[in-house]
């Protein structure tokens, strides 16, 4: 049995893959704004604070899995907010739980992105240069200014850049790091967007070349592999589980 963590485990992805993980007889800690055993906001320095805090607490200090679920999307606030839970909220959980993972049972952690990250243009914002600095500001700052689509996209295109420049440091410590990129999963945050008088009709619109939306338990199982011995050499990848939308818009790039 291992023991895993999963912020956003309340609903949607996270929650599936909770429901997974524990059916298998691992242990879960859930980390969410509600229902959840660590109750913490990621969108701010001392909720992230708050949630390493209590897991290191739960877990003893060593923890064999960790999924950065937690997200919000266009239908939200704010463009700042989406930077600081997608970009900020991931990052500095990763980086305070890492130490923990180090002690873990073949440790593997994985960050939720999405297919939004390959959208032209996301990958040259200001916002993105900013969060790779760690300017949480500047980044709100810009992201406020920008369109919400734009924040959204930028946000997990800088936490998959992120990850990825965290190979060596990450290897070193003995813990594997992927990113999943989802393309339209039937959540409540997907329905959010649907449901959203401006993104609505783009939204719905959004169909993957397989014809349909995924489910969360889909999703849920990339990230339990992911998370698996079965995925043992696995480190730094982008797994693209979106129905081929990725290869529709950028066949030559992979
Ligand atoms: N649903 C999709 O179509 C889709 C597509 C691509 C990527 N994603 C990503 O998948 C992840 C999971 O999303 P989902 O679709 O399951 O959505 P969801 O809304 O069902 O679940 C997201 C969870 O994150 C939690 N959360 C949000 N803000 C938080 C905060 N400040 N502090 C703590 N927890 C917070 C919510 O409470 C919720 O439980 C997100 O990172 C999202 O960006 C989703």
């Amino acid at each position: 049995m291992s023991v895993i963590a999963i912020t956003g485990a309340g609903s949607g992805i996270g929650a599936a893959l909770k429901h997974q993980l524990q059916a298998q007889g691992h242990s879960v800690i859930a980390i969410d704004r509600a229902n959840a055993e660590v109750l913490a906001d990621l969108s701010t320095p001392a909720g992230r604070a708050l949630a390493v805090e209590q897991t290191l607490e739960r877990c003893g200090g060593v923890l064999d899995g960790l999924v950065c679920c937690a997200g919000v999307g266009v239908g939200t606030s704010s463009g700042g907010l989406m930077v600081a839970v997608n970009y900020f909220g991931v990052t500095q959980v990763l980086d305070g739980l890492l130490p923990a993972l180090a002690k873990g049972q073949s440790p593997s952690a994985v960050v939720v992105g999405s297919v939004a990250s390959v959208q032209p243009g996301a990958d040259s914002s200001t916002m993105v240069q900013a969060m790779l600095a760690g300017d949480e500001q500047v980044a709100r700052a810009d992201a406020d200014a920008a369109a919400p689509h734009m924040a959204y996209a930028s946000s997990k295109f800088a936490v998959t850049l992120h990850v990825r420049r965290q190979v060596e440091t990450w290897a070193e410590q003995g813990v594997r790091l992927n990113v999943v990129a989802p393309g339209a999963v039937e959540t409540p945050l997907f329905q959010a967007s649907k449901d959203d008088p401006v993104y609505g009709e783009s939204t719905r619109k959004f169909v993957a070349p397989l014809g349909r939306g995924s489910q969360p338990d889909e999703l849920a199982a990339v990230i339990v592999f992911l998370l698996s011995e079965q995925a043992s050499f696995m480190h730094g990848s982008v797994v693209f589980a979106d129905g081929g939308m990725d290869a529709r818009m950028r066949p030559d790039r992979f």
